[in-house]
């Protein structure tokens, strides 16, 4: 077994070549690297993950989704699959990619993440490079790669988000939701990384409202933080999401007529249209960068810190408190000058609540 895994790392290595090293080097472009991010949990990152896929594979887009949520696999149990391998084997040496990845429907790629990322803690330079390389091969099967990570700013989830070109923060219009996309964006902006940054309203009662919502959270963003987001679209709140997790089928495909489908449409052609040629290397300066930074920060987990400067760990314990059911204090209430203006600025007012 280890000198299987000894000549499957040669054989990487030798073939971490031109690709890669074109891409670092800005001479070739390189897929689109999306992260699909939130501050709070459940709000519709993997759903949208999934069905956005499908949706610029639709039009032609080669797409693959990796599964970065450091908890469940979430877009395995969307899809209903059971997958035998992931990066964790990959980044061992013991499988290739292209033996990890599930093909999904409509042809998009499917890379089960989650277990291997978790374990980029312990991985050292020879497994980062054997990780690149591999990821490598997918630099030109694919357009985009869009990464499903998990909720909050725990500096595991900021690695992923940091490194990606695009991040779509997802929020519902609720009060306790937008205010931690509020703590996620201000973390993220924490970290210096150039990564643009979209806001997507789901569960919204109507667009328009739903717009406004996301437009008022972009404000605050541009106001307190000096930073732009824009608002890429709203999705609807449709019971055909609900009913295709249940019957782990995507209702991209099993509900083509629902407005889910439409929103999700319509988000893809923003996608598409606005979205400027990447410049950071493709998946193979992604990669690196996680790895890069994800090590560090799980050490400093270890030591009970974030790694993060003070106000960010403040606002680490607003998000968790929420997610505890304590009182809905939003996320930013407790956390100084920038953040403290974010609960009251950012609650829909006339908004969402019917
Ligand atoms: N537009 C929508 N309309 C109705 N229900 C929705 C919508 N989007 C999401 N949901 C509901 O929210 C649930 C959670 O969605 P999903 O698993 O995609 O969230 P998540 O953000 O990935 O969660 P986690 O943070 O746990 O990974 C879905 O199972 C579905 O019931
Ligand atoms: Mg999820």
């Amino acid at each position: 077994m280890a000198e299987q895994a000894d000549s499957l790392r040669r054989w990487v290595h030798q073939k971490a070549d031109d690709v890669t090293s074109e891409v670092l080097a800005g001479r070739l472009k390189g897929p689109h690297v999306l992260a699909i991010s939130s501050g709070k949990g459940g709000v519709g990152k993997s759903n949208l993950a999934l069905n956005l896929a499908l949706a610029l594979q639709s039009r032609g887009v080669p797409t693959a989704v990796l599964d970065a949520d450091l908890g469940l696999a979430n877009i395995n149990i969307i899809l209903g699959q059971e997958p035998d391998y992931t990066v964790f084997d990959v980044m061992q040496g013991d499988r290739h990619l292209a033996d990890v990845m599930v093909p999904g429907p409509l042809g998009v790629l499917i890379i089960p993440g989650a277990s291997g990322m978790a374990a980029a803690a312990a991985a050292d330079l020879d497994q980062v490079q054997t990780l690149m390389a591999e990821f490598q091969s997918l630099e030109s099967r694919v357009e985009w790669l869009v990464v499903d990570t998990g909720a909050g700013i725990a500096p595991a989830v900021l690695a992923f988000v940091a490194a990606a070109d695009e991040a779509l923060v997802v929020t519902t219009p609720e009060p306790t939701a937008l205010a931690d996309a509020y703590g996620l964006i201000r973390a993220v902006d924490d970290t210096m990384s150039p990564v643009r940054l979209h806001l997507v309203v789901n569960r919204a009662s109507d667009a328009g409202r739903g717009q406004r919502t996301g437009e008022r959270l972009a404000d605050l963003v541009a106001r307190a933080l000096d930073r732009s987001v824009a608002v890429a679209g709203v999705v609807l709140e449709d019971p055909a999401v609900a009913r295709a997790v249940v019957r782990q089928e995507p209702f991209y495909l099993g509900s083509p007529k629902s407005g889910a489908r439409a929103d999700v449409d319509r988000l893809a052609d923003y996608l598409l249209d606005r979205v400027p040629a990447p410049r950071r290397g493709g998946i193979a300066g992604f990669v690196r960068r996680v790895m890069s930074a994800v090590p560090r920060a799980r050490a400093d987990d270890s030591r009970e810190d974030t790694g993060l400067p003070a106000q960010n760990q403040e606002n680490h314990r607003g998000v968790a408190n929420d997610a505890a059911g304590a009182a809905p204090v939003p996320a930013g209430a407790s956390v100084g000058p920038r953040a403290a203006e974010a609960p009251s600025s950012v609650t829909p007012g006339e908004g969402e609540r019917r």
